[in-house]
């Protein structure tokens, strides 16, 4: 017989607050969507990598560093490696709940550590251009213990116009275990200049493989 990964109760809350979220405005903010033992290896990891990249704005001939617009350090997750292959099943078992309950049709996943180090930021943008790109859902996850009110860093969310009247921007901390989900192509957000060091996972799911590699595109 030919089981699916069983879903435990709590996630599958989890989820559907995400699939609500996503369906009723467009974004969805998930606290403690891992517990600490969860977290902590994939802090553990972040912390470790010693081979972060620079992070660029475009695709391709654009490619860019650009100072003004995003400062960050990348590192592609790989499926090969033990504790990056957890998160990547995690969003494998989101996917799936997505395309179940939007029938949003996601083919494949892709994220990359980001390490924001003090003074770092990343500009006001989306994540996807309608037409352009076949990132459909973005995927923030955050890993920082004991991130304070006045660590800067935080997420500042843009809702869609026609939202806007319900409560204008809305600014997440990057507080360990938190998840954010959001529409790429609608949501446009600003990481605001952090004072500490900042550790995320950043993530698409996509509605196509990728024709051009990891050639570090926006986001
Ligand atoms: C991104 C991004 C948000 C964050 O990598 O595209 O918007 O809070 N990250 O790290
Ligand atoms: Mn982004």
């Amino acid at each position: 017989m030919n089981h699916l990964p069983l879903v435990t109760p709590d996630r599958q809350h989890h989820f559907d607050t995400i699939c609500q979220g996503l369906h009723q405005r467009g974004w969805a903010v998930v606290p403690d969507f891992l517990v600490q033992e969860q977290w902590q290896p994939l802090l553990l990891r972040a912390r470790a990598i010693d081979h972060y990249q620079l992070a660029g704005v475009g695709r391709g001939d654009n490619l860019q560093h650009n100072d003004s617009v995003r400062i960050s350090l990348i590192h592609w997750l790989n499926d090969n490696h033990a504790i990056d292959r957890s998160w990547l099943c995690v969003m494998e078992e989101l996917r799936l709940c997505l395309n179940r309950s939007l029938f949003l049709g996601l083919f494949e996943f892709e994220a990359h550590y980001a390490c924001y180090p003090p003074g770092a930021f990343y500009k006001r943008h989306l994540d996807a251009f309608k037409g352009t790109n076949n990132r459909i859902v973005s995927t923030v996850f955050y890993l920082n213990p004991d991130w304070g009110d006045d660590d800067g860093g935080n997420l500042a969310i843009y809702p869609e116009q026609t939202h806007q009247a319900m409560g204008g921007v809305i600014e997440v901390q990057p507080k360990a275990g938190t998840l954010v989900v959001f529409l790429s192509e609608d949501i446009p957000h600003e990481v605001l200049k952090t004072i500490k060091t900042r550790y995320s996972i950043a993530g698409w799911f996509r509605i196509n493989p990728s024709i051009f590699g990891n050639l570090d595109p926006p986001g």
